[in-house]
């Protein structure tokens, strides 16, 4: 396979930006069709197609899933059945057997398997992973990601998204894990309503702290929030035993202006739409290499599933107001 014939599944707003990636930045790639039963943008003569309609084309080689959480392992499993190969934005699903039987079927299936945790991909971080796997810092000891959204999204997506940890914070527990190169031990959160009541109202949180502690005693502090008056504050920092790495937040420009009331300069990059297009991009180029050099792929079903499990434990925590260990997410 040189060429990848893709379907894009969900064209929202991840789902646009995945299409934009494809059709336009990636010469390996040829978007064949597109599927949504509410929402049309312009394709550029790009067919929209039914579901059916794609599983059964012959000329389609894959399948990017890019509709509402609670569609994901239907159509994995559905793509899977019909020898399609899949990118799959995360989570993968709210439920953990859901997701252990999906992953069933797309071993049996034999199709390669992506998800979407694009930060991977995310030129700031893919530095700092790398200092660390060259031991630049040492040993990492101490982990800190701070993950703020510029505003939560509307209260309805929030009913149906899973909550704060597996919609949000799940993209920072996965960046835990490919930082540090090692697997969490025992998780535990704190968390509040801070943003909007109505979020409380609807079942879920809007600010949380997570401590993780990895198999060797090493740990991680990770605040989340969804809301930040000044935009998307996306920094990290490792510390080892013989150093530190940080990175700090992208902005539209680097100008300052000095005046008698003080230094002034840009607020960060607003949202994800904004601050990730570089991992995007990425991200769709490492699927595609997967596929046409036969690789494997860097972000996994299991990668998916040890992110959920993070996550799992950490609602647990907060539920039971206690640290929750890995191994008690069965
Ligand atoms: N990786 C990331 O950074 C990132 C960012 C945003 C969203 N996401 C994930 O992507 C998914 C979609 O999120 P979004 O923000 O784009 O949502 P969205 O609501 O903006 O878009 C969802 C789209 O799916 C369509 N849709 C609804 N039901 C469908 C169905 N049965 N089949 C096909 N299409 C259907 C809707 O019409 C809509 O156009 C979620 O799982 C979310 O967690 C990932």
């Amino acid at each position: 396979m040189n060429k990848v014939r893709i379907a894009i599944i969900g064209l929202g707003r991840i789902g646009k930006i995945h299409f934009e990636n494809m059709h336009f930045h990636i010469p390996e790639v040829e978007v064949k069709a597109v599927s949504d039963p509410h929402t049309r943008i312009e394709t550029y003569g790009i067919p929209y197609l039914s579901l059916e309609e794609i599983m059964k084309h012959p000329e389609i080689d894959a399948v990017a899933i890019c509709s509402p959480t609670n569609t994901h392992a239907d159509y994995i499993e559905m793509a899977a059945k019909a020898g399609k190969h899949i990118f799959c934005e995360k989570p993968h699903d709210l439920d953990l057997a859901r997701v252990l039987q999906s992953l069933q079927i797309v071993e049996e299936c034999g199709v390669k398997f992506m998800l979407g945790f694009n930060r991977r991909f995310d030129p700031n971080f893919l530095r700092i992973r790398s200092l660390v796997e060259q031991g630049k810092v040492g040993d990492p000891l101490i982990l800190k990601i701070t993950s703020r959204d510029p505003g939560p999204p509307p209260v309805e997506y929030i009913k149906s998204s899973g909550g704060l940890f597996l919609d949000m914070a799940i993209h920072d527990f996965d960046m835990a894990r490919y930082i540090m190169q090692k697997e969490v031990k025992e998780v535990y959160s704190k968390s509040a309503v801070f943003v909007d009541p109505a979020i409380g109202e609807a079942g879920d949180i809007d600010t949380a702290v997570t401590t993780l502690t990895f198999e060797d005693g090493s740990m991680a502090v990770i605040d989340n929030c969804r809301k930040a008056v000044y935009g998307y504050d996306q920094r990290l920092e490792v510390f080892g035993s013989a150093g530190m790495a940080k990175v700090e937040n992208n902005f539209p420009d680097n100008h300052s202006l000095s005046d008698g009331s003080g230094v002034h300069s840009a607020l960060p990059l607003n949202f994800f739409m904004e601050r990730y297009t570089t991992s995007y991009l990425n991200e769709t180029r490492m699927f595609v290499k997967a596929l046409v050099e036969g690789v494997e792929v860097p972000a996994s079903g299991v990668d998916g599933l040890q992110a959920m499990k993070i996550a799992l434990a950490a609602k647990k925590s907060i539920t039971e107001n206690r640290p929750v260990a890995i191994s008690e997410i069965k």
